[in-house]
């Protein structure tokens, strides 16, 4: 049951079925709800939110038809546009409901809906409330999709295969194959992604400091209130927002490892590798000679509930107790606990953003979209990863590894994720620039309802 208390107005959240998009809107709303105002989540059926998890949160599920629809990782643009026009007339029959018998105290305030949800605008129009878009990615990923038609106009999308180390006018760090999206194919998409539309304002879950050039450019060309409030991770209450089981053993496991020495390796919620990958970096992972803690989901390799059953015998026996596998791990305790020195990641932004909070170096191997933007500024601009592109192959995984986690070259790039997960700790920190926006964005929230 919602707690009401003194509640200030309602904030009615619309998250998209996926992981990485989930855990920073909840965040956001326990964030809303420590400052007085009562939530409401507006979730689709497939890949619900646990909600016995959130007691505080009022929950409303949306009837998405996605059921009969491959929901595989290759198919999610299918799942997008189906979402986007089945959960619209459910979002607005329920506003309607709750707006007919709302108390004066509990009146909806306002929407916020994340960009791949973005139906939410039509039926915040629809119902005269201001919207508000939360963005979950880096900001110099939408610079990147913003510049989409320029680049078009100018011959480099698409660009032939030979070109793709090029680097691109007027975004750089990032090369033509950095780009966060791979062909023509999901250009309509990323139209409906990157339009603002009637939204009030957007709140980014990213630091001013990081990415304070790409928020002022975006602040321009948007012409509404931007509240980078991020890691909303560390601005928010403890949390459990995973979709999965976590497998808490691998503490007890990490608890007996030295310093420093365990290298983490997850490739997040969506990512998938073949089994060639696997295997390779399962045996660069063995011959390293570091203790590791791997993280296998069901279907991280196409169509395996099991991962870890696609490993030879030989392999397993020789990775023995030095490598710990689960298939889903607490991630932000793993990346805070002592024993962890490394991070082989596909670089989401959300684990970007955890492992850089908590001083944690990064191997990066990016999967799709905004992942290659992160990997680019990870590894050239803020420096605290090494670019593992295109290596599946066990002796490249095992020079990197010993790279990040015995080289002096590691070492530097532990101290510099250190130094930036220190002015992490300042910005949500009271005066710190997302403390002082989270204040801003509360009073915006107000002033919309008055
Ligand atoms: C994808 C995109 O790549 C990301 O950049 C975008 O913003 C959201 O969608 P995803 O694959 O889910 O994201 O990765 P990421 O953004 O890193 O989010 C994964 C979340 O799952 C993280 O918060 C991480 O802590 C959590 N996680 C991951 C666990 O709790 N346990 C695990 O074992 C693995």
């Amino acid at each position: 049951m919602e707690n009401q208390g003194t509640r200030r107005c309602r904030v009615v959240l619309v998250p998209p079925p996926f992981q990485g998009h989930i855990t920073p809107m909840l965040q956001l709303g326990a964030i809303l709800h420590s400052k007085g105002f009562s939530i409401t989540v507006a979730h689709t059926e497939f890949n619900a939110p646990d909600s016995s998890k959130h007691p505080e949160f009022f929950f409303l599920p949306l009837s998405d038809n996605v059921s009969d629809i491959d929901s595989s990782f290759w198919n999610l643009l299918e799942v997008i546009t189906a979402i986007n026009v089945n959960c619209k007339e459910p979002l607005q029959r329920y506003l309607v409901q709750m707006m007919e018998k709302q108390e004066p105290h509990d009146q909806v305030c306002c929407i916020i809906y994340d960009s791949i949800m973005y139906f939410t605008d039509a039926v915040a129009n629809h119902m005269k409330l201001p919207s508000i878009i939360l963005r979950t990615t880096c900001a110099f990923n939408f610079v990147a999709w913003h510049a989409t038609p320029r680049l078009l106009a100018e011959g480099y999308i698409p660009l032939p295969e030979s070109l793709s180390n090029e680097l691109l006018p007027g975004l750089h760090p990032l090369r033509s194959k950095d780009l966060p999206f791979t062909g023509t194919g999901e250009l309509e998409l990323l139209e409906e992604l990157r339009k603002i539309r009637s939204s009030a304002a957007v709140v980014w879950n990213t630091v001013d400091f990081l990415e304070h050039s790409s928020l002022l450019q975006l602040q321009q060309q948007y012409q509404i209130p931007i509240f980078s409030i991020g890691p909303l991770h560390k601005m928010a209450p403890a949390l459990t927002t995973s979709l999965l089981k976590e497998d808490t053993s691998c503490v007890a496991w990490l608890d007996k490892q030295a310093p420093n020495s365990v290298i983490y390796v997850s490739m997040g919620s969506l990512a998938m590798v073949d089994k060639k990958e696997l295997t390779e970096t399962a045996w660069g992972l063995a011959n390293s000679d570091q203790p590791f803690l791997w993280v296998m989901r069901a279907g991280l390799v196409d169509g395996s509930d099991q991962c870890v059953d696609l490993l030879p015998k030989d392999l397993k026996e020789k990775i023995g107790e030095r490598g710990h596998i689960v298939k889903w791990a607490p991630q932000k305790e793993v990346l805070a606990h002592r024993a962890v020195g490394g991070f082989w990641s596909h670089c989401g932004w959300n684990s970007t953003l955890e492992s850089i909070c908590e001083g944690v170096p990064m191997i990066c191997r990016p999967g799709f979209s905004d992942q290659k933007v992160n990997s680019r500024f990870l590894t050239h601009i803020w420096r605290v990863g090494l670019e593992m592109e295109n290596v599946v192959e066990r002796r490249g995984i095992e020079r990197a590894i010993r790279r990040l986690m015995v080289e002096k070259e590691g070492e530097e790039m532990r101290q510099r994720a250190n130094e930036l997960g220190q002015k992490f700790k300042f910005c949500v920190q009271k005066g710190g620039s997302s403390y002082n926006s989270l204040n801003d964005l509360e009073e915006f929230i107000l002033s919309q309802s008055s």
